[in-house]
């Protein structure tokens, strides 16, 4: 029960993961688990997208596990980039050409309201339930902060003034889609126990 395979190659989520669930549940990695794929995300909606990566990793281990997926949501341009945040400038998913991309499009206008949504799948017991996080905040015209990934330099959330790529990972924390995602999968396990 207290084991769980995260469905990430992504080992910065995996770092902001670890420090939400503490010592808890122990979180094991694609690689700790000695898998190697590259998970589709062929979907047009998060909750599809994030039950196609556990679906694909529980097939494989047999082991409760989950995954999620994450869209920066910009009012400007109707919710995109969205379910496509990480192919945003083509599949070489470079966070840099993503930013720049995102910029340009978002330059002839004055509303830059946006917001990061998480959804969780969690396959436990060969049942899915499912986790949403949101992270209201602004894009901003330039890069600032060198932490974090993705749209991270760009990113400012309601309450603070920095980007989330000028905060540390607990403060990061304190607004994250993700956290507010995990802490209501914390709480339903928690409610398991
Ligand atoms: P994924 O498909 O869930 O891995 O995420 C889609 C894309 O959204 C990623 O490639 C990142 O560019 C972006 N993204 C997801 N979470 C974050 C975050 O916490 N900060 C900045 N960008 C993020």
């Amino acid at each position: 029960m207290n084991n769980l395979i995260f469905a990430t190659n992504n080992q910065n989520k995996v770092e902001e993961v670890r420090a939400v669930l503490g010592s808890r549940f122990n979180v094991i990695t694609l690689k700790e688990a000695g898998i190697d794929i590259d998970i589709p995300e062929p979907h047009d909606t998060l909750q599809a997208n994030a039950t196609e990566k556990s679906k694909t990793i529980f097939e494989i281990t047999k082991q409760n596990c989950f995954s999620e997926d994450t869209g920066l949501e910009v009012e400007a341009l109707n919710g995109g980039p969205g379910v496509k945040s990480a192919r945003y400038a083509g599949n070489a998913r470079s966070f840099d050409d993503n930013i720049d991309k995102l910029l340009g499009k978002l330059q002839p206008f004055e509303n830059k309201t946006a917001r990061f949504r998480t959804v969780i799948s969690l396959l436990l017991d060969e049942k899915e339930y499912f986790f949403e996080g949101i992270c209201e905040g602004r894009i901003i015209a330039e890069r600032k902060g060198v932490n974090g990934f993705g749209y991270d330099p760009v990113f400012v959330p309601t309450g603070s003034d920095k980007t989330f790529a000028e905060m540390d990972m607990a403060e990061k924390n304190k607004f994250s889609h993700r956290k507010k995602a995990m802490e209501k999968l914390i709480n339903f396990l928690n409610g398991k126990n």
